[in-house]
């Protein structure tokens, strides 16, 4: 039965990811036009693959509660992947989290250079706010901004750095993953839930849902940096041990740290699981962050 469940989850998850990987092919420029090494870099981070959660998310709360225009919501979907992969961009960066392996492949500063990765960042990040304007709604413009700028993403980020080498409390390292990954896991269900119209309580509900998945995604990215296979993650681990990183399992043990983890994915279910919807894959996808390997 449960083994069961976990299958029709990874179905819809494959066939979504098909989807999102079409389409970030179609909306990003094409390596034929100038600046063309740009072009080349931002496809050669984007197209190199990676679970695609974020625009998938979107496109869950986007279908669950009623939106039915996929000129709406496919470039909205599009754009969260777009703002991830640059914010991989700089973090892997040398002045950042100094990584070589990223998506299986090398960072894009050693494929390239350093100004190279910066631009092809930065470009992703335009390319991505001109995707969701497409939506129409100055609401969910607002919404992403807001969620990778200094009181989201990017106050996560600085904080990532600040803690590095010092002594960190629980609620110093929540602090940071709340920020530096759950503030746009957050905003992925907002933005899908918001263009579709729903509710302030479906609103409020689906926004927790995205706190305890956000939380727990970055949780279980520690715990995978230290017990992780490299091959399945694509990223080289012992990351985070090399950077003196704050991390859960560096706070709170491994033991703790998978404990937790656990608790915020059961919440999560048990938020979806109130939702009145016919096929519920919120709950197939909590149960996907808290089993991954990669
Ligand atoms: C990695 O994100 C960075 C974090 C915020 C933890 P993902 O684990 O979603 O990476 P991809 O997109 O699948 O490569
Ligand atoms: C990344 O956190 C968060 C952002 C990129 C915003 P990590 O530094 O832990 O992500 P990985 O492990 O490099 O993917
Ligand atoms: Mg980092
Ligand atoms: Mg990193
Ligand atoms: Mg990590």
């Amino acid at each position: 039965m449960e083994r069961s469940v976990v299958l029709t989850g990874q179905h819809y998850l494959a066939e979504k990811r098909a989807v999102v990987d079409r389409l970030l092919d179609e909306y990003l420029p094409s390596e034929k036009s100038y600046p063309n090494i740009l072009h080349e870099a931002i496809r050669y981070s984007v197209l190199a693959g990676g679970k695609r959660i974020r625009p998938i998310l979107a496109l869950t709360a986007y279908e669950v509660f009623g939106g039915e225009n996929d000129d709406i919501i496919n470039p909205a979907a599009c754009s969260l992947e777009l703002v991830h992969t640059y914010s991989l961009i700089h973090d892997d960066l040398p002045c950042m989290d100094d990584d070589d392996l990223r998506r299986g492949i090398p960072t894009l500063h050693k494929k390239y250079n350093e100004a190279v990765a910066v631009l092809a960042g930065d470009a992703l990040h335009d390319l991505a706010f001109e995707l969701i304007a497409r939506s129409g709604s100055a609401e969910v413009v607002s919404e992403l901004a807001q969620a990778i700028g200094t009181f989201g993403m990017l106050g996560g980020q600085m904080a990532d750095i600040e803690a590095e080498g010092k002594e960190n409390s629980i609620e110093q390292i929540e602090f940071i993953h709340k920020r530096k990954t759950g503030a746009l896991i957050r905003a992925c269900v907002r933005i899908g839930a918001i263009l579709a119209g729903a509710d302030k309580p479906t609103l409020n509900s689906i926004s927790l849902y995205g706190e305890k998945i956000g939380l727990a995604f970055q949780i279980i990215d520690d715990i995978l940096d230290i017990e992780g296979d490299e091959k399945k993650l694509g990223k080289i681990v012992g990351s985070d041990c090399k950077n003196d990183k704050a991390t859960y399992p560096g706070t709170a043990g491994l033991e703790q740290a998978r404990q937790v983890g656990n608790q915020l994915i059961d919440e999560a279910i048990e938020i979806a699981e109130q939702f009145n919807i016919k096929k519920n894959h919120f709950v197939d996808i909590a149960r996907f962050i808290g089993q991954r390997d990669s």
